[in-house]
Parts: structure tokens; sequence; C-alpha cells
């Protein structure tokens, strides 16, 4: 049996899908590359905006297709649409089964239960699961950066947000799984590794029989940074209410651990940040930024933004421009504000922004980005970087692309250099995404 898996959202589903695939390897399928070839058709789903659910949707007509074309294709939707949508999803006549992000053990059990007795459907959520035990089969075909899910869920309630609904509750993975895990990959020779959490500083393990023995953040970071000094560690996402200085000397004792953090800040209008209950405030937010920078002066910092949440005005925004300006983000994800069934803010506070105001903030907010980027990436001309291999550049199979510790793109011609390998590079010039590079030792 063939399974074909198609992966929405977070780099967390990413993970995920790696570990559905480890749990449908055992149980006899084969993952194939392509949707003609499948005999099972997963798709692993993201509910965080509407734009994301209706890319699922429009693959559901395209699924339905192929089942069309081919009799016997089992069709099942898993991940956060799976869990917020429910029975809903099964009335879609693409889809046999609807699989939420704590009941991914079940699929093997759920396919062969649709050949007996039609759709199926299991979206309980667990306190408990952390798919510690599973080995996820990794997707990255050039073997060289993995993820790994250090804890799952959420505990915040950030009034505008979808995750800890499809996600449950917080839970912590057992430390000794996770850095066993990295000891795993790079003994198959990754070079990277990627710790991932909705919130990674609010980590915290007990040991079951002797509570007092707690693991944080910064101490699992350190353990997993201590195991090869040439293994690159990255993690996200920082929450700025929760990260503190023990994550930060953490990075500054440990040069393998990547001077790059991500920060969503949401909004830099108080009005906005107390409105969707992110319980920190802007001065707050500015003081740990001048943390980070005083030290980790080569750190790169990057943001979430939401243009347009409920009531923000001019002022909110000019807030969240100037807040812009006073950090220079390295980069930043920037999205207009989609209301989300369920949550604290459909419940409570009107989605009153006009699109055509969102967009247009959205545009601003984007274009001033778009500028810092380009004045930082200018500051790299001239300078001299070093950077992992990760493969092959979009463009041209004669060049490589990778990246460098702060997380940038860098781009160069590959002479006989190849992906996994560690180069020192120069900058020749940039655009506001990309460092065009050329390789000097
Ligand atoms: N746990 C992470 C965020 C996960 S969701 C954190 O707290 O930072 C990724 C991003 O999607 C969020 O940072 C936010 O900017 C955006 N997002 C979440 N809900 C949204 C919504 N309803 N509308 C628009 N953007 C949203
Ligand atoms: Fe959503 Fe807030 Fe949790 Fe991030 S911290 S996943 S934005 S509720
Ligand atoms: Fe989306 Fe779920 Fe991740 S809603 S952002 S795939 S946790």
């Amino acid at each position: 049996m063939n399974v074909y898996i198609e992966t929405y959202g977070c780099q967390m589903n990413v993970n995920d899908s790696e570990v559905v695939l480890s749990i449908l390897e055992k149980a006899g399928y084969r993952s194939c590359g392509t949707l003609d070839q499948a005999d099972l058709i997963l798709i692993n789903t993201c509910s965080v905006r509407d734009n994301a659910e209706q890319r699922v949707l429009g693959r559901l007509d395209v699924f339905r297709q192929e089942k069309k074309r081919r009799g016997g294709v089992v069709v099942g939707v898993l991940g956060c649409m799976a869990q917020r949508m429910k029975e809903k999803l099964l009335d879609n006549p693409a889809v046999d089964f609807v699989a939420g992000p704590d009941a991914y053990r079940d699929v093997p059990r759920l396919v062969a239960a649709v050949a007996v007795e039609g759709k199926q459907i299991n979206t309980l959520l667990s306190h408990e699961e952390t798919y510690a035990d599973v080995t996820p089969v990794r997707m990255d075909r050039e073997g060289v950066s993995a993820f790994i899910s250090i804890m799952r869920g959420c505990n915040n309630v950030c009034s505008y947000c979808i995750v800890p609904f499809v996600r449950g509750a917080e839970r912590s993975r057992d430390p000794q799984s996770i850095v066993r895990e990295a000891a795993g990959l790079i003994a198959a020779g990754y070079k990277e590794i990627n710790l991932l959490g909705q919130n990674v500083d609010s980590y915290d393990w007990r040991d079951p029989e002797d509570p007092a023995r707690r693991v944080t953040f910064a101490d699992l970071l350190e353990r997993v940074a201590e195991l090869n000094p040439r293994v690159r560690v990255r993690f996200a996402t920082s929450h700025p209410k929760d990260i503190g200085d023990a994550v930060l000397f953490a990075m500054a004792r440990h040069a393998n651990i990547c001077r790059h953090i991500h920060f969503p800040v949401q909004s830099g209008s108080d009005v906005m940040l107390e409105k969707m209950r992110r319980k920190y405030t802007r001065a707050h937010y500015l003081q740990q930024v001048a943390r980070i920078r005083e030290i980790l002066p080569d750190c790169a910092i990057t943001t979430d933004v939401i243009a347009g949440f409920s009531g923000e005005t001019d002022a909110d925004h000019a807030d969240t421009m100037s807040l812009f300006r006073a950090v220079r983000y390295d980069s930043a994800f920037m999205f207009q504000y989609s209301e989300r069934p369920g949550t604290l803010a459909s419940r409570h506070y009107p989605d009153d922004v006009p699109l055509a105001v969102k967009t247009a903030r959205l545009n601003e907010i984007i274009a001033l980005q778009n500028e810092i980027s380009l004045e930082i990436n200018r500051e790299c001309v001239g300078r001299t970087y070093e950077v992992l291999i990760e493969g092959p550049s979009k463009r041209s199979a004669a060049e490589l692309m990778g990246r460098t510790s702060q997380n940038k793109t860098c781009v160069f011609p590959a002479e006989g250099h190849k992906a996994g390998e560690y180069v020192t590079v120069r900058v020749l010039s940039c655009t506001s995404a990309t460092l065009r590079c050329e390789i000097v030792g």
C-alpha cells in the first residue's frame, strides 16, 4: 500500500506528517511522492487563518477527482482543520476519515475500518500524547536539517488564535527521548536540529518519580547543543512573556545554537496587545529585545504580526509601524486578521476593520519591513559568514543554497560542494530576502 501525504501549516505539522508516516510504515505502508500512485492520500491541515483552510478544501476537490478516476483510494484529513471541523469534514464526498493531532496512532486502524464500515473519525485530544517513542520518517531528502517537536499543544489563550482549541493542552515531552532522537539524527549525518513548540519558553518537564527534578527549555537547549559542537541547533517559537535570560545565556555559551530568535510581537499597540491577551506590553517587549541585543549582539530577530485586529485604529497601526522601526527585524511573517470560529475574539470582539483597511495596513507593514530587511542585508555585503549548505538553489542546479547562523538565505555557485557541508562565503550583493555570495573557504 502506497501513502501520499501533503502538509500545510507550520513546522510542527511537517514534523507530525513525519510521525504519521512512521506509524504507517510500521503498519506496512510505503510512502510515495505522487498522488497518482497512492492507495492512501493524506492531507495534514492548518486552521490558523481562513485562507489556509480554503486551500485545503480546494485540494480535497482534486482528491475527489482522483478517487473517481481510480477505485479503492482512501482519503484522510489530518491536523488542525480535522480537529476544528470534525464530522463536518465527513460530509465532504472526498473524505473517508478524519484524525486530529492526538489521534495519529489510530490512523492504520481508521484506514482499515473505512473498507469495512465506511467513514471514520477520531478527534480525541489527549493530555499525555507526545509521540515520544515514534521515530519520525524524515522528509528532508538532503538529510541536513530535521525537526524535533519538544512539546505539543498550547496553554495560552491569545484571543485571536485557534491553536489551543485544535492542539489541546500544553505537554512537554520527556527530555531523554528528545536527546536520544537528536543523537540518532546526528549519527545519521544530520547537521541541524530544529526544536519546535508553540511556546518553547514554557517547556517544563518534571520527573514523574521526583517532581522536584525539572528540566527547563534552557537546560534542554544546552543538552542538545552539547551533543556535537558542529551540529547547529535552532528553535521556535519564543514567547515575549516567557523568554528569560537563561535561554539567552545558554545561547551565548554555545556557538552552535544559531543566532536567531523568532519573537512574534503581533502588534505594537498596548490596547491591541491587551485585547489579544498576549500578556505583555510594548515596553516589556522592547525591553526583551534590548536584552537579546545586549547578551547576543549578533542575533537576528524575526517576528509575526497581525494587521487589522478587532477595533484597531489608525493610531494602533501607527504603533505597530513605529515598533517595526524601533526593533528593525531581520524579517517578518505578516498577516491580516482572520476571525476564527470559537475563539475568544470571535465571541467577544467584532471583526470590524474593513477588509480594504486591513489590506492597506498590511501592505504598509510589508513595504516598511522590506525596506528594513534590505537595509540590514546591505550591511552584510562584503562580510563573510559560515553557511550550512542545505541543497541546490531554487533557480539553478549549478547554485547552492544555505543559511547563516542568523537564518539568512545565501545563494552561491556550487564549485563542487554539496548539501551538509559548512562553507565560508563572502556576500557580494543582496535583495531583501537573499544574500548572493561566493565561497571563500
Ligand atoms: N505560537 C506562536 C504562533 C503560532 S500561529 C506564537 O505565539 O507566537 C503563527 C502566527 O499566525 C501567529 O504568530 C500570528 O501572527 C498568526 N495568527 C494566528 N492566529 C491568527 C488569526 N486569527 N489571524 C491572523 N493571523 C493569525
Ligand atoms: Fe496561539 Fe498564542 Fe498559543 Fe501562539 S501562544 S499558539 S498565538 S494561543
Ligand atoms: Fe496551523 Fe495547526 Fe500549526 S493551526 S499553524 S498547523 S498548529
